[in-house]
């Protein structure tokens, strides 16, 4: 998978990548990501990509032009699967979204800033909005970098046995059970027997039984999907 994110702080962007499980991705070549910073497209003086707004009112916004001349490169380079713009009236990110995105093969990801971009990008080249919670965030530069974590973690390569992804809370519609390590008593706290029985059948039934409950206790919302 490749993804090229179009953005005015490419900074915000470097170090999710620097490390962790989204680093051995990138060093296995199962993803690239590839920061585009949007003032190498504008020719205007001060390397100006955002103006005030037609018609008054606080807050600059995005200009198409330089849009445009980043997002034409691009596609003059590969054929693209999806034009993403980070929006908080986007459509809420969630575990679908991430499965379905992680098969994809190209994606441009484009960060708004200030009041946004201009409305015609929008109209003319975005093919997905996705917002990352309903609370605005100064830019969508960390949507994007929680967009890329939960998407490039379910690339087929990327998590091991350990991490798999099969397991993680949400990929049922459900949340994860309670997990418990070493020691098996602290202070008085006793790990639940079934887990230590060695009886895998069944601590495999107490597992769904308790991503059930803690579902229908915490979330249950999600067995109304
Ligand atoms: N940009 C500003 N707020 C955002 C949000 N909640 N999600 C995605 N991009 C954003």
């Amino acid at each position: 998978m490749r993804i090229d994110i179009i953005t005015v702080v490419p900074e915000i962007l470097k170090s999710p990548f620097e490390a962790s499980i989204l680093k051995r991705a990138i060093d296995k070549g199962v993803v690239e990501v590839h920061l585009h910073n949007l003032r190498d497209y504008t020719d205007k003086s001060y390397n100006q990509v955002d103006d005030y707004q037609f018609g008054g009112g606080a807050g600059m916004v995005l200009m198409i032009e330089p849009i445009d001349k980043c997002i034409s490169t691009l596609k003059s380079q590969r054929e693209y699967d999806e034009v993403i713009y980070m929006t908080p009236d986007g459509k809420t990110l969630n575990q679908k979204m991430a499965n379905s995105l992680s098969l994809l093969n190209n994606v441009i990801i484009l960060c708004g800033h200030y009041k946004g971009v201009d409305q015609r990008v929008r109209d003319l080249f975005v093919t997905k909005e996705i917002s990352i919670g309903d609370y605005v965030l100064s830019g969508g530069e960390l949507g994007a970098a929680v967009l890329c974590d939960t998407v490039i973690r379910l690339i087929p390569g990327v998590l091991n046995n350990e991490t798999s992804a099969l397991t993680d809370t949400f990929q049922d519609n459900l949340l994860a059970p309670p997990v418990y390590t070493r020691p098996a008593e602290y202070k008085g706290h006793k790990v639940p027997d079934i887990l230590l029985s060695g009886n895998f059948p069944e601590i495999e039934t107490w597992r769904e039984d308790e991503a059930y409950k803690r579902t229908e206790q915490l979330r249950p919302d999600l067995l109304n999907d």
